[in-house]
């Protein structure tokens, strides 16, 4: 009885990423201003009630894809409890979560338990004063028991992200790689957006050409299967084992196959992670609307996703910070 949900440019929504908190422990440079305290009000979150009943009506409207985010989402409450409510919802057969894993060690069998298959963990470094100085934080001993942990919990895939700073990791990328292989994961190497003005500049790199360069040093083609639903394209060896992503927002924009939308831990649907375009659902939430006038005030939302970001004309156009959306 249901259609699709197809936007104005015809592209077709089914993967919502959900960010169940704004907090998060680290400041990551590219995402947070250096002793940032702005979060929502909890009053204002929406309650795993709620939320359950804006992923089923997505669900009832052919979305299959949702991704955890945060902030950081592992600072939620009760979260196996959610992602155990969200895998159970008819139509929603892709559940993930992206972390920085600095509490994935405590969570990560309830969470796997709960449902969610395959996980995305930042790391941007392997050098802990790298990693102290762009988080904020001497994380980098939490992230590896976080990685370990779900390793050994048999999430599948294990994707690293990795946001290329020119000046400051750019030359560990080869490190990087080789620490993935060595591991099993999948290192994505990710061109920073100019979204928020975090008071730290990530600076401007060109990913498709260095893309280009590991290909040949690691002898890596382009990988066909799909892996996920997001906007990675993917090089793998001849064995298939070794993969790395691109994630190339700049360089080479990716908003003709976009597939998704945002919801924040508010309520607000946001329809482009380069835009303001925006639609909230928690006062329709709280005033009691009709699981029919929640599927159509989607499909309204739908109607505004904006063809694509401006990231390169108008840099920081967005005010909000990353950290409200989850990437
Ligand atoms: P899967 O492909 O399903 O594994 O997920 P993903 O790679 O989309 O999710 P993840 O949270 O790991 O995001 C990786 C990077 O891609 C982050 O920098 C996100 O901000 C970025 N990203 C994800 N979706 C979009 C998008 O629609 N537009 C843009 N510009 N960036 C995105
Ligand atoms: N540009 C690119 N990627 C970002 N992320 C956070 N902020 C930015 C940004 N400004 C990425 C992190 C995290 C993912 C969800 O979003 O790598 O893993
Ligand atoms: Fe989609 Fe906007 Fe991301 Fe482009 S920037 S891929 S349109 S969410």
């Amino acid at each position: 009885a249901h259609s699709a949900l197809i936007d104005r440019f015809g592209r077709k929504i089914d993967y919502l990423r959900l960010s169940v908190t704004d907090r998060c422990d680290l400041r990551c440079s590219y995402c947070l201003p250096k002793g940032f305290k702005g979060f929502e009000e909890p009053a204002d979150w929406l309650t795993f009630d709620e939320i359950s009943r804006v992923v089923a009506a997505f669900g009832r409207l052919g979305l299959r894809r949702v991704r955890l985010t945060g902030g950081e989402p592992l600072l939620r409450r009760n979260l196996p409890e959610l992602a155990k409510r969200l895998a159970a919802l008819p139509g929603i057969d892709d559940l993930s979560l992206s972390t920085n894993a600095t509490q994935l060690d405590r969570q990560a069998d309830a969470l796997k338990a709960a449902g969610i298959r395959r996980i995305n963990v930042s790391l941007d470094s392997l050098d802990p004063r790298c990693v102290q100085s762009i988080t904020g934080n001497d994380s980098l001993d939490r992230i590896m028991a976080g990685l370990a942990a779900g390793k050994a919990a048999g999430f599948d895939p294990i994707k690293l992200n990795m946001v290329v700073m020119p000046g400051i990791n750019d030359g560990e990328i080869q490190r990087m790689v080789q620490f993935a292989l060595d591991h099993g994961f999948v290192l994505r190497l990710i061109e920073p957006m100019p979204v928020g003005d975090t008071g730290r500049q990530a600076g401007r790199i060109d990913l498709s050409q260095i893309g280009q360069q590991l290909a040949r040093t690691f002898g890596l083609t382009p990988l066909v299967a799909e892996l996920g639903g997001g906007p990675a394209r993917y090089l793998a060896d001849a064995s298939g084992q070794a993969v790395v992503g691109l994630i190339t927002p700049l360089s080479q924009h990716f908003c003709a196959s976009c597939n998704r939308l945002r919801m924040t831990v508010d309520g607000t649907l946001h329809l482009c992670l380069g835009q303001e375009a925006s639609l909230p659902l928690r006062p329709l939430l709280r005033e009691g609307i009709s699981d029919i006038g929640l599927e159509a005030a989607i499909r309204q939302a739908i109607e505004l996703k904006p063809e694509r970001h401006e990231f390169r004309e108008s840099p920081h156009k967005v005010v909000r910070f990353m950290s409200q959306t989850g990437g």
